[in-house]
């Protein structure tokens, strides 16, 4: 009996005593359902230095959630509060920012414009419902570029109230580090990269690791969780001997289908986003499962899933669609057009220099406006959407570098490309092609002032960020 029947059983063969008195008419499995929803799940975050075997010798430095670990997946349930105990203790300041999640403006974590930074000793409790569930994530929205290029990325899991009923779920945290011949952390960023495409890293990993294999039910369905973390790169993946399908993207269900990706049609995820792929585990034992990145033509293995036991002989046809997330349909026709120009602006003014971190330069804007620096005090909106309105955004890429652009506390839907075909799926990052513009749509349901920015750390952190406001 699993212990979830047990309490059911214990409830109710003990009336309503065990569960504190509440009326006698609902049932137990009502009860603890209720009760289950109203006890958030807490979390005690302690960002740290780490140390960790990224390569052959340890890489010393890190930042991390433990002395000598990854961040960890951290979980929550849809509906259901979450209490995010972060305390920092590096000697810099931080915030968390939870990427995907549409949240209370003031759990948002963003220096300045949603909290003051934290300085050494400080915590600060982050607490939410998380109405969507799907694959997440969080990572520092102060000393970013060096923050998250120590490791300070996580993957944030919210389940489904309804539980869609795998055999195993795997989540892949895509990211790189820049390490010398003595598996050191190198300064992650160059301003010949921030001005261009990004600086790079040379160790590419999943979960930290290099090339792991997890093992996974024979012929179960599994659902695999991939994140790109990363402060520059976009991942471009695939999966060897694989049957499966995409069933999420950047945290939402899909609503049109996206191919599975292969060696000739590679799945391409900018810094920020994720999918989630149902995939059906081979059918015999020891077989394995692929996911491959191409790097400059050459292709490597990021990490494998490997049958193991008796097969469970499961099918893919046998998965219900995933339900929707709550998210409000846009009103097209009513919808107003802001537009967006994501340029090159190597003129700007330096940036000011507060205490999440600066590049010294500013080659990024937009709407020819680089973003000052740390505090948005006398930087207005890029615009301001009335609350409850739809709207259409109009993402105009003027320059030959791409750049994810994510927006903030709400989830938009790709309307149309002027480069190429899109499905209209919800996210939160848009990854803009060369010369590319992309209008999407969304309702302005959520209040506040909602970072903009792109996910290319060092384009966001030389003026390619702002704010929208929902009021
Ligand atoms: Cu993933 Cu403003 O961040
Ligand atoms: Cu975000
Ligand atoms: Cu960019």
């Amino acid at each position: 009996m699993k212990r979830r029947d047990l309490l059911v059983s214990m409830a109710a063969a003990l009336g309503t005593g065990a569960l504190g008195g509440i009326g006698l008419a609902a049932t137990g499995n009502q009860l603890l359902q209720k009760r289950a929803v109203n006890t958030p799940i807490s979390h005690n975050l302690k960002i740290q230095t780490a140390s960790y075997l990224l390569r052959e010798k340890l890489t010393h430095g890190l930042i991390s959630l433990s002395p000598d670990g990854p961040p960890p997946v951290l979980y929550g349930q849809q509906g259901r509060r979450m209490h995010l105990n972060v305390t920092n203790s590096l000697d810099e300041y931080t915030t968390i920012h939870w990427h995907g999640i549409r949240l209370p403006n003031e759990m948002d974590g963003v220096p300045y414009l949603t909290q003051l930074p934290l300085a050494q000793g400080d915590s600060f409790q982050y607490k939410f419902t998380p109405p969507d569930a799907g694959t997440h994530w969080y990572h520092p929205h102060c000393m970013t570029m060096t923050q998250i290029a120590r490791g300070l990325t996580g993957v944030m899991v919210i389940k489904e109230a309804i539980d869609p009923g795998f055999d195993g779920d795997q989540v892949i945290n895509l990211r790189d580090f820049k390490l010398d011949k003595s598996d050191a952390l190198r300064t992650p960023y160059t301003l010949r990269g921030a001005a261009r495409s990004g600086t790079h890293g040379n160790v590419m990993t999943a979960n930290w690791r290099r090339a792991p294999v997890y093992d996974h039910p024979t012929g179960g369905l599994v659902r695999l969780r991939l994140v790109n973390t990363d402060t520059t790169r976009i991942y471009k993946v695939y999966l060897s001997n694989a049957t499966g399908k995409i069933i999420a993207w950047d945290g939402h269900p899909i609503a049109q289908s996206v191919p599975m990706p292969d060696e000739k049609q590679l799945l391409v995820l900018g810094p920020g986003q994720r999918v989630d792929i149902a995939l059906e585990m081979p059918p015999s034992e020891g077989q394995t499962i692929s996911i491959f990145a191409r790097k400059s033509g050459s292709d490597r293995v990021m990490a494998s899933l490997r049958a193991k036991g008796p097969t469970l002989k499961r099918s893919l046809a046998e998965l219900k669609p995933l339900s929707p997330n709550p998210v409000s349909l846009p009103n097209l026709k009513q919808a107003q057009i802001h537009e967006f120009i994501f340029g090159w602006s190597p003129d700007g003014l330096a940036p000011n220099n507060g205490f999440c971190g600066s590049l010294g330069k500013t080659f990024w804007s937009i709407n020819r406006k680089p973003w000052p620096g740390d505090d948005a005090k006398g930087t207005g909106p890029l615009a301001t959407l009335e609350f409850g309105k739809s709207y259409i955004l109009r993402l105009r890429n003027e320059s030959p570098n791409l750049h994810p652009i994510h927006l903030h506390g709400l989830a938009f839907r790709p309307l149309r490309s002027n480069k190429r075909k899109i499905a209209t799926n919800w996210t939160d990052t848009m990854l803009l092609l060369k010369d590319e513009i992309i209008d999407v749509a969304l309702v302005a349901d959520n209040r506040g002032d909602w970072a903009f920015h792109c996910h290319v750390i060092e384009h966001q952190k030389t003026g390619l960020a702002g704010f929208i406001r929902v009021a």
